[in-house]
């Protein structure tokens, strides 16, 4: 089987983007912040968005929380935690970053959870915004990109476990179109 893949935001323009999203977040001034990564798509963003913030003056801790929803786009789906935030968040300014907000029930799962927890702000960072599919009532304070309404992989996003390596952001071609694309075989 092959699977042509179509870049949607190369290194550059990624790397552009993360650059401006620290500088909005230092213009917040945050204290005592705590960047949480919402694992695992999230984690080549978180990356590169903690290393940009260095770059910016600020000195963000980080977290990790493991989180997986069943029933994706369905009534009854749910959010479940294999992993939750050691670190005391009380009081503390909150990065809540994610690889994509589509129906926001991830993100507002976590935003919710962490606010209960008695942080004093909670802000989302979404790599990707789909606005077309949200279901939760939220939206991200920082965005990378809007997404198109296709399925993406890359730069820590996965289709079946695989491509999360891939440097860049590109959209699985579906089978049988043609197009000038990248073509890796599977
Ligand atoms: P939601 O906002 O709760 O619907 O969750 C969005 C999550 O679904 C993202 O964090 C991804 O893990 C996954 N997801 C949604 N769209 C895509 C895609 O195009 N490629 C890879 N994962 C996706
Ligand atoms: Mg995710």
């Amino acid at each position: 089987m092959t699977v042509t893949i179509n870049t949607l935001f190369d290194e550059d323009t990624i790397a552009a983007r993360v650059d401006a999203l620290a500088r909005e977040i230092a213009e917040t001034r945050p204290e005592r912040l705590l960047v949480v990564a919402v694992l695992k798509g999230s984690f080549i963003f978180a990356a590169d968005l903690v290393r940009a913030m260095h770059r910016v003056g600020l000195t963000p801790e980080m977290e990790f929380m493991h989180l997986s929803s069943y029933g994706a786009g369905t009534q009854g789906s749910e959010v479940r935690i294999l992993r939750d935030v050691e670190s005391d968040v009380n009081g503390r300014d909150i990065i809540l970053v994610d690889d994509i907000l589509e129906s926001g029930r991830t993100l507002s799962f976590a935003k919710e959870r962490l606010a209960k927890r008695g942080a004093r702000s909670v802000r989302v960072a979404a790599l990707l915004d789909k606005p077309e599919n949200r279901k939760a009532a939220i939206s991200a304070d920082y965005v990378g990109f809007i997404c198109p309404d296709k399925f993406v992989v890359g730069y820590g996003m996965d289709m079946g476990h695989a491509w999360r390596q891939l440097p860049f952001i590109g959209y699985v071609v579906p089978d049988g179109e043609t197009s000038a694309g990248e073509t890796r075989g599977e």
